[in-house]
């Protein structure tokens, strides 16, 4: 696991555009992994910046969503499709189509999950998968106690979870739902790279059982310590509580140029 530590949402937006922007130039097809929340929102628009600025084109790249809550309205402003479409695809030029993510209002919602599976897997995977951290550890919503080795489902969001997104909901924390349907740890494991953004004190805790805690499915996002290429971004306060970052900085700073994010 590589570990960048940054001064701000900024410094680790520009290193994590770069990255994009690199791949799309490599290869114009290439599948992202898209996450809602507010960590990635700094991405979202160093991204469109870039877009707006003709450096970067995502016309013929596809891109897949991590999760979506269960039984909101279509035209919900925080349903997660309308949200991933305000913050970045519709600010940039995505084919029609070119942005899935699950049916959190589908009639037979395992059959919704497993086409969901089908379609990432026919995309040919996912190349670069953004995600942020919820303060209880869970990545997408894939809450504690999941299974390391769980796919696309239902899940049931902790009272933790729906207290933290009720900011979302006008402070209201019974108009959040309680249900989603979530990438599971093992359809986000079979990303080619995965990309982690956290910032803010409120991140620490998570953070350490992230990087440097035993793997369990209480911590679920630690189940990243398993995967080939997971880089974790973070600023000084959600770092503070990592016993070896002074380390992660200094292997940063002397990393080889050709080495990429
Ligand atoms: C939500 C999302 C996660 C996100 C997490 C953290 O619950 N389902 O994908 O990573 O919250 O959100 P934020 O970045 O706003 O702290």
């Amino acid at each position: 696991m590589q570990v960048v530590i940054q001064p701000d949402a900024e410094a680790i937006a520009t290193l994590v555009a770069d990255e994009i922007e690199r791949l799309l130039r490599e290869r114009p097809e290439t599948v992202l992994g898209l996450a809602t929340g507010s960590s990635p929102l700094a991405i979202y628009d160093e991204l469109v910046r870039r877009h707006e600025a003709g450096r970067i084109s995502f016309a013929r790249s596809r891109a897949f969503m991590l999760d979506e809550y269960v039984g909101l309205p279509d035209d919900h402003p925080e349903r997660y499709r309308n949200v991933i479409e305000r913050e970045i695809a519709g600010r940039v030029d995505f084919a029609p189509g070119a942005v899935q993510g699950p049916d959190g209002n589908a009639e037979d919602i395992p059959a919704a999950c497993a086409q969901y599976e089908a379609a990432i897997a026919g995309a040919g995977g996912v190349d670069l998968q953004i995600l942020g951290i919820g303060s209880d550890g869970h990545i997408a919503f894939n809450e504690p106690g999941s299974s390391l080795a769980s796919r696309t489902r239902i899940k049931t969001l902790t009272s933790q979870t729906r207290r933290d997104n009720a900011r979302f909901f006008d402070g209201d924390v019974d108009a959040v739902p309680h249900h989603c349907l979530t990438q599971g740890l093992a359809t986000i494991m079979s990303a080619r790279h995965l990309v982690l953004v956290a910032t803010g004190a409120g991140k620490a805790e998570a953070v350490h059982h992230l990087v440097e805690g035993p793997v369990s499915a209480m911590w679920p996002a630690t189940v990243m310590q398993h995967h080939p290429r997971a880089t974790v971004l973070l600023d000084a306060a959600a770092a503070s509580r990592l016993q070896l970052g002074d380390y992660y900085r200094e292997v940063f700073a002397n990393k080889p140029a050709w080495q990429g994010l």
